[in-house]
């Protein structure tokens, strides 16, 4: 009994001699691990870092579109999405699907149920099957999603030389520098440099990566797209209002994302001025 006591007692004492030198050495391995995590964040990175990735694929970067919705609190400017709806309608949606927008959505830009409505009944959606089993052709309705131009895969492929037109819901987003990418894809397109030899059905575009794209400019002529109050809008503008309303489907929440955020941080500043006010008052007695 009293043996395993002692041995006991020993073992805790033992214990407890071990500790500050565990204690220490744990101390020393986090210092060691921060400052090693702190320079590397303050390390600037080597100037070639980024410029060799570009060379890598040699394509430029797209220039800055300077879009409504690019700025620190900005939001999508109404009209230049719902111009951008109306370049999808009549161009875009001739080869690309926009899967995972409903034509109900198109209130968020502005558009009244009447006008929904009538955008949704412009497309024949498939439907059904009816009472004889039979599927059937019907107007669309604001509920339905926006309409795909092929049935599948392989009829977008053979439709397009092999290459297939991506669905566009989320390809702001799916894109490095999304919404510049696409801005600058879309008037990136010229003639080959001497020496560039295309393949059969591809294009030469200045900012798609390897400069060979399939899709054929979509946007050529100014006055292309006649818009309500703009009657020669310039290619340029085509594809900024484009871009613009792509934005917004790949991303609806975006100002509410932003309008959250400055209220979080006006609370966040109210907050630390109250703990502030605490703390003083807590230990005035103590000074
Ligand atoms: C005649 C059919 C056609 C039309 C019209 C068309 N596209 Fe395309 N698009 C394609 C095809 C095909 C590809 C795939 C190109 C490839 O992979 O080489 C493509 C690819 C794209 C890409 C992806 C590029 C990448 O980085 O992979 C974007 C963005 C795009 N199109 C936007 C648009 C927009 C915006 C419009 C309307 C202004 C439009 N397209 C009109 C056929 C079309």
């Amino acid at each position: 009994m009293m043996p395993r006591l002692f041995q006991g007692i020993r073992a805790a004492a033992g214990r407890r001699r071990a500790m500050p030198g565990g204690r220490l050495s744990r101390l020393a391995a986090g210092g060691l691990l921060g400052a090693l995590l702190g320079a590397a964040l303050l390390a600037p990175l080597p100037p070639g870092a980024l410029a060799a990735d570009e060379h890598s694929h040699e394509t430029p970067r797209p220039p800055h579109a300077g879009l409504s919705f690019q700025r620190m609190f900005g939001s999508f400017d109404r009209a230049a999405a719902q111009r951008g709806l109306q370049v999808y309608r009549e161009v875009c949606s001739n080869c690309h699907s926009l899967r995972l927008l409903s034509y109900r959505n198109l209130r968020q830009i502005g558009l009244s149920d009447a006008e929904v409505r009538a955008v949704a009944a412009a497309v024949q959606v498939q439907d059904g099957p009816n009472d004889e089993g039979a599927m059937f052709e019907r107007p669309g309705r604001p509920s339905d999603r926006f309409r795909s131009p092929f049935p599948n895969e392989q009829a977008a492929r053979a439709a397009n030389n092999g290459a297939l037109p991506p669905d566009l819901s989320l390809i702001v987003k799916a894109r490095e520098d999304g919404a510049n990418y696409v801005h600058a894809l879309l008037t990136g397109y010229a003639d080959p440099p001497a020496g560039v030899t295309l393949q059969q059905g591809m294009n030469y575009n200045t900012f798609f990566p390897g400069h060979q794209i399939a899709m054929a400019p979509p946007l050529t002529a100014a006055g292309q797209v006649q818009f309500p109050n703009m009657p020669d809008a310039s290619v340029d503008q085509m594809a900024r209002d484009v871009t613009t309303f792509l934005a917004w489907a790949a991303e609806p929440e975006l100002e509410a994302r932003r309008a959250m955020g400055v209220r979080i941080v006006i609370f966040l500043c109210i907050l630390a001025g109250l703990a502030y006010a605490v703390k003083r008052k807590v230990w005035a007695d103590a000074h």
